[in-house]
């Protein structure tokens, strides 16, 4: 008797037309997609509405997407699946700076600024000095790391959020460490903003009965020729999301105090307006494998 379609049998009637496959980690993947997929549909027995209704959030999904938009990349932070597969590739626990997820905003191509340089070109927010030192497993200072750094202006928003209306680049700067592995920069004290919500995802987040917040955070991606590259945030201390991120990206050992600080001495060093913030956060870089 032919093998028909069953309910019963559904997601094995489908995999074994893989049997051509002749890649065996993509025949791997769509074996388990198709496996994982049917069950979901078992165990929720959705309605010919329902599905009808998942098939157009899923389209809305793309038909967001652009060059300056990913909303499928914002479904899978808002779900936990990016900082899944980013826990499952970054397992190690050896003393190195964790990652965190990278984010829709990055934007390749930042100037490599002076050090001590000010990233905010807009003048919104409080005036922060970040510092720290890049390190080895065995706490020598690395030379030469370069440290991408990106953020929002005071108000919460990206650059690229708000085209024609804020200065290109603004909140994004390259730093390059020197021989004692310092680096420090000017900018604004992060503020906690949400994710963006004008899209199927915002809906989604609403009618999950969920806040769409981020905690304050600001971004790096520290690379040198000689060490893992590092994607990752941190966080400040005290923010009300650290235990509810929108993306789930928090890590304890991201977590920094931003100081206040008055001193007005302090901050002509440093080339800011009293009063001001400071945060001090050191990276610990793991050998590339050689
Ligand atoms: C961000 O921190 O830039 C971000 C990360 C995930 C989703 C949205 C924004
Ligand atoms: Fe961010």
């Amino acid at each position: 008797m032919a093998d028909y379609f069953t309910e019963e049998h559904s997601a094995d009637a489908v995999i074994a037309r893989l049997s051509n496959c002749d890649d065996p980690r993509f025949k791997q993947i769509m074996e388990a997609a198709i496996r994982h997929l049917h069950d979901f549909v078992k165990d929720v027995e959705p309605t010919m509405a329902e599905w009808q209704q998942a098939i157009g959030f899923l389209t809305a999904i793309g038909q967001m997407c652009d060059d300056k938009r990913q909303e499928w990349i914002l479904a899978s932070d808002t779900l936990g699946v990016s900082m899944l597969v980013e826990t499952i590739n970054h397992r190690a626990t050896d003393g190195r700076t964790e990652a965190t997820v990278l984010g829709p905003f990055h934007v390749e191509g930042a100037e490599t600024l002076p050090m001590g340089a000010d990233i905010c070109r807009d003048g919104k927010g409080e005036p922060c000095v970040v510092s720290g030192t890049v390190r080895d497993f065995d706490g020598a200072p690395v030379e030469g790391a370069v440290l991408d750094v990106w953020q929002t202006n005071g108000e919460g928003f990206y650059d690229v959020q708000q085209p024609g209306d804020t200065y290109e680049m603004n909140m994004r700067g390259k730093f390059v460490t020197g021989a004692d592995g310092r680096y420090w920069f000017r900018t604004v004290k992060p503020v906690s903003y949400p994710v963006p919500v004008d899209g199927p995802v915002g809906g989604m987040l609403g009618k999950m009965g969920r806040h769409a917040f981020r905690p304050a955070h600001l971004h790096f991606i520290v690379s040198h020729p000689k060490h893992e590259t590092v994607v990752t945030h941190i966080f400040v201390d005290g923010d009300p999301y650290l235990e509810s991120d929108a993306v789930f990206g928090v890590k304890e050992s991201l977590i920094v105090p931003f100081v206040a600080n008055d001193d007005t001495a302090r901050a002509e060093k440093h080339g800011v307006s009293a009063p001001f913030w400071t945060a001090d956060f050191d990276f610990t870089l793991a050998s590339s494998p050689t």
